[in-house]
């Protein structure tokens, strides 16, 4: 262990979900080391990444878990979700058939994974205005009746990026 594990308080994993193409792993990697890339590749399998996070005094260790949206690469789902605590459950502002996908991926996320999961519902792409599909106050509204937190965000702007993970994070601990 390096001395950073040695002085982290806490070690929580949480996962990424949602339609390919949508963003999961350009939101990850700007989270985790400030990075974007126009032309990313779908995931295959499951990626993760790490992030310390202070909430007050203490040191949060975040090991998050990112897999792909298209079925085919998908790992399997029930290891997956094992031990997680929270998820970002993300769609894509821009196409509407991501958003309509939403009720499928908290099905699964409630199959698998445990009932005290923080799930925070991410509209991403905020940045692409001139092509919304969706409207803030249908993700607002959806999260609501499903009882998520909500926020729209831009990896490639680095909008509530920060602001959606620590979300999560602050409200595990
Ligand atoms: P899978 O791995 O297939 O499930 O896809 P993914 O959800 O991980 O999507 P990914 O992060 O690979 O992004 C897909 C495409 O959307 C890439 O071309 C990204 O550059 C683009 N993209 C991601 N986030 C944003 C954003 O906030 N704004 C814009 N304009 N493009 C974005
Ligand atoms: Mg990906």
């Amino acid at each position: 262990a390096n001395s950073f594990d040695e002085e982290c308080d806490y070690l929580f994993k949480a996962v990424l979900i949602g339609d390919s193409a949508v963003g999961k792993s350009n939101l990850l990697s700007r989270f985790a080391k400030d990075e974007f890339c126009l032309d990313s590749k779908p995931t295959i399998g499951v990626e993760f990444a790490y992030r310390n996070i202070k909430v007050g005094d203490k040191v949060i260790k975040a090991q998050i878990w990112d897999t792909a949206g298209q079925e085919r690469f998908r790992a399997i789902t029930s290891s997956y979700y094992r031990g997680a605590l929270g998820a970002l459950l993300v769609y894509d502002i821009t196409r509407r058939s991501t958003f309509e996908s939403l009720k499928k991926w908290l099905k699964e996320l409630r199959h698998f994974g445990s009932s005290e999961m923080v799930i925070v519902l991410v509209g991403n792409k905020s940045d692409l205005i001139q092509f919304r599909e969706v409207n803030l106050d249908e993700g607002q509204s959806f999260a609501q009746l499903e009882d998520l937190f909500f926020m729209e965000t831009s990896a490639k702007e680095n909008l509530n990026v920060e602001d959606a993970f620590l979300k999560m994070v602050t409200s595990i601990y």
